[in-house]
């Protein structure tokens, strides 16, 4: 058995697979990639990568394997013809997935001898390597401090608990954080930019700067019960949000596009009828 992990395989070469590869050999890994198209190797094999024509010989070639795919189906899709090939070897998936997935994925893999671990990548290609990216791991212990030094140049590795569902879990709630605020911040420039206000100005003096101040108060009030504390005042901030979503529509924004406010003020009127 060998546990150095000197050698690394990557499955997939979307734009994700190409920076987790590219950020490898840049730390001066020996890598191997595998895509199922062909064309995508061409500049990882000119940084010192070697292409293999299946995935067996990918798997093989590595110490460790990196499956960066679609989704959970093209994972089994690609593992399944290989499957009896994969007893003994060492496994890190970090193609996104829903947490049953992830959990289902590992007890199939574990129950054909597979060391695995799941993972969740929190950057964007362009990010990937630098000093902000981090991957999320979840799994046995033991195997993620062997593993995350090797992977460490992909992204600051963080593992997040035993249970091979939670990088699946953590990764799907941050992005639901990232979405909502995403699909806040569309809101906030479409209103802007319909009743003739200044984008930059907007974006740069007020938007960027409010969102900043009101970042840490934002996660660290989060509640998972959905009850609204006394002191944000849920009575005041139902009238601003009906304000709110009356200006949007007074200035022909899309209702769809004011979806997140209708959610908070779901929340507060249910506060405010909860006492
Ligand atoms: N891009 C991001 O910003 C980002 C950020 C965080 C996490 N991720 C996750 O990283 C993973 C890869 O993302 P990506 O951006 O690299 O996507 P992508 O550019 O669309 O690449 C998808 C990859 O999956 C392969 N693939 C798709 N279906 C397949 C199948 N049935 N069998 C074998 N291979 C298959 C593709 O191969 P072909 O070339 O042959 O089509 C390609 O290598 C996804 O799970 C994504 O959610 C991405």
């Amino acid at each position: 058995m060998n546990t150095r992990y000197e050698h690394i395989s990557i499955l997939g070469l979307g734009a994700m697979g190409r920076a987790l590869a590219d950020a490898l050999l840049g730390a001066g890994r020996e890598v191997t990639v595998w895509n199922r198209s062909a064309g995508k190797a061409g500049e990882l094999v000119a940084r010192g990568a070697k292409e293999a024509s299946s995935v067996g010989e990918a798997v093989a070639a590595g110490d460790l394997t990196v499956i960066c795919l679609l989704d959970d189906a093209s994972v089994r899709e690609t593992l399944t013809p290989v499957l009896s090939d994969l007893t003994g070897t060492t496994l890190v998936n970090v193609t996104s997935g829903s947490v049953r997935q992830a959990r289902a994925l590992a007890g199939w893999l574990e129950g054909h001898g597979v060391r695995f671990l799941a993972g969740g990548i929190m950057a964007v290609p362009q990010s990937v390597g630098t000093p902000g990216a981090f991957i999320l791991y979840s799994g046995p212990r033991d195997l993620f401090d062997r593993v995350a030094p090797v992977l460490g140049p992909m992204g600051r590795a963080h593992w997040v608990g035993e249970d091979a569902g939670f990088a699946a879990l953590y990764d799907m709630a941050a992005l639901s954080g990232m979405y909502g605020m995403g699909a806040g911040t569309d809101h906030a420039v479409t209103l802007v930019h319909a009743e003739g206000g200044d984008l930059e100005t907007f974006k740069r003096e007020v938007l960027r700067p409010w969102l900043e101040q009101m970042l840490p108060i934002s996660v660290d009030g989060a509640d998972a019960s959905a009850s609204v504390p006394d002191e944000y005042n849920p009575a005041m901030q139902a009238v601003g949000l009906e304000n709110l979503l009356a200006a949007s529509g007074e200035a022909g924004v899309p209702a769809e596009l004011a979806g997140h406010l209708s959610a908070s003020l779901w929340r507060m009127r249910r506060a405010v009828a909860n006492g």
